[in-house]
């Protein structure tokens, strides 16, 4: 048995919100005309901005468009996140900020959904002190958007939903994607590794992988509408179709990806060294189209935090794994996550994380100071380090990094690379990215957005090139 077919939504519950879909179509042109305007904001990472682009799917169906002026809006929608706490504290900011908007205009309606909310205790507080706030729905109640929109405008009733259990897998939801030209393709929702600091596991859910042959006909329409890069997400896509019935795994569906025919490039997120094989990055190498960058955060560089954190591999794996893989790719890019101020860490503990990234020529790293998730194993852990303190280690890793990341990109200075050119920088200039998903910007016309060129480097600054077209 699939995935698809243990965690899919029943038939019924799908027919019931195909009704509920078309009920809302008729309310909303009722109330708002023949042009309703949603403004659809999303914290948190891409596997929150893909499933806003469904969240758009079904609102674009019951006849909303779109805006980015929040005074325009008729429905306002914030796909949240609960990564870190500083995250969940810019989301209440903003949320605070909505209340005169919402009692100035009747029928305006304030919906939150996404991780933050999937926390009983956050969907609490909103409906406590945010009682502005109308519809308030989990991470495994994404697809009932029709029924929320039809309740919350036609029968004017608060909702706030969310359920619990294990997450499903929707694969009928229309869609409307932010780029013409890059896309973002869910192969896998949830993760199952329970890392000790992670609130992830517990907001969206058991890992659950997308049926190969659904994703691979996605990936083929996409780039028959002229689709430049594909990135395949997951929290963990080293353990794609892992349940021993699958009989299938991530090196395969990346094989098979890369053989559809077109000129485009694959980019896969994120990786965990755990579930990392020789097998997968042999297969990154022998793949023309996929990108040569591999995002795979580390976390920590001491053994016994690691352990602590529940990661499942040792400095000395990882740096095996690493090792490998420049074997095999030399101009790979590599790029990580780190924590720092993990409760019980020790200075000295801090500084085998800096020899880590010493040795591993990172072009580029997410650093972030520990946050305690409430509900997770670390949490409840002594955590002695003063905060100041830890800013303090913090911005000597910075400076490490920034010394790394300056080395790295110099010597890039001389060479051309194949960038796909995504939009303009604010000093004017085109913007794209390398391979290695480096930043490079450079003179040109509006002609090269949304396609390949080769750009040579003429200038490194830090984490951002500056480049010539060479044609
Ligand atoms: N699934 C990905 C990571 C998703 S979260 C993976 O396993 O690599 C993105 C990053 O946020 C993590 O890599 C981690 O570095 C950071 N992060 C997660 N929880 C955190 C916490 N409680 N405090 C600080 N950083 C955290
Ligand atoms: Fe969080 Fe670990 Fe899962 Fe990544 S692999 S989402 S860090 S629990
Ligand atoms: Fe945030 Fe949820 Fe992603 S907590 S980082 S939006 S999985």
């Amino acid at each position: 048995m699939t995935d698809n077919q243990k965690f899919s939504v029943s038939a019924e519950e799908r027919e019931k919100q195909k009704e509920y879909m078309l009920l809302a179509g008729e309310t909303v042109l009722s109330l708002f005309g023949p042009s309703p305007k949603a403004f659809v904001h999303t914290y948190g990472c891409q596997a929150n901005v893909s499933d806003s682009e469904r969240l758009k799917g079904m609102l674009s169906e019951m006849g909303f468009g779109f805006t980015d002026v929040l005074e325009e809006a008729d429905l306002i929608l914030y796909n949240t996140c609960a990564i870190r706490e500083h995250a969940q504290d810019r989301v209440f900011g903003n949320v605070g900020a909505l209340k005169n908007l919402r009692l100035a205009k009747k029928n305006l309606r304030i919906m939150l959904c996404g991780c933050m909310v999937q926390q009983a205790s956050v969907a609490e507080k909103i409906r406590k002190s945010y009682s502005f706030v109308d519809v308030i729905f989990g991470t495994n109640a994404g697809h009932r958007l029709p029924e929320f929109v039809y309740r919350t405008l036609a029968k004017g009733e608060k909702i706030c939903e969310i359920p619990q259990g294990d997450g499903f897998i929707c694969e009928d939801l229309p869609v409307v994607r932010d780029s013409s030209f890059k896309a973002w393709l869910p192969i896998m929702y949830g993760c199952n590794n329970f890392c000790s600091y992670c609130i992830v596991p517990y907001v969206k859910g058991r890992e659950r992988s997308r049926d190969p042959r659904l994703i691979i006909e996605e990936a083929e329409n996409l780039v028959k509408s002229g689709y430049k890069e594909i990135t395949l997400l997951g929290q963990n896509v080293n353990s794609y179709g892992k349940s021993p019935s699958f009989g299938y795994d991530f090196s395969r569906l990346l094989r098979e990806i890369n053989d559809i025919e077109g000129d485009f490039i694959i980019r896969f997120m994120t990786s965990h060294p755990k579930d990392c094989t020789r097998e997968l990055l042999d297969t990154m190498a022998s793949c023309s189209k996929v990108a040569k960058h591999l995002h795979l955060p580390f976390q920590s560089g001491c053994n016994r935090v690691l352990k602590e954190m529940n990661r499942g591999y040792t400095r000395e794996k990882y740096l095996e794994l690493l090792n490998y893989a420049y074997s095999v790719m030399p101009e790979l890019s590599v790029t990580s996550d780190v924590i720092v101020g993990f409760p019980g860490e020790t200075y000295d503990e801090f500084c085998e994380t800096l020899d880590l990234i010493r040795q591993s020529r990172f072009t580029s790293m997410f650093s972030f100071i520990y946050s305690p998730r409430p509900g997770t194993k670390a949490a409840a852990m002594p955590d002695p380090v003063p905060e100041e303190e830890k800013g303090v280690w913090f911005r000597e890793l910075l400076a490490v990094q920034e010394e790394i990341a300056t080395k790295r990109t110099s010597e890039t200075v001389g060479k051309t690379y194949r960038v796909l050119c995504e939009g303009r920088s604010k000093q004017g200039l085109v913007s794209g990215r390398t391979g290695g998903n480096v930043i490079i910007e450079f003179p040109g016309g509006d002609d090269c957005i949304g396609t390949f060129r080769d750009v040579t480097v003429t200038e490194s600054l830090t984490w951002i090139l500056r480049g010539q077209l060479c044609n």
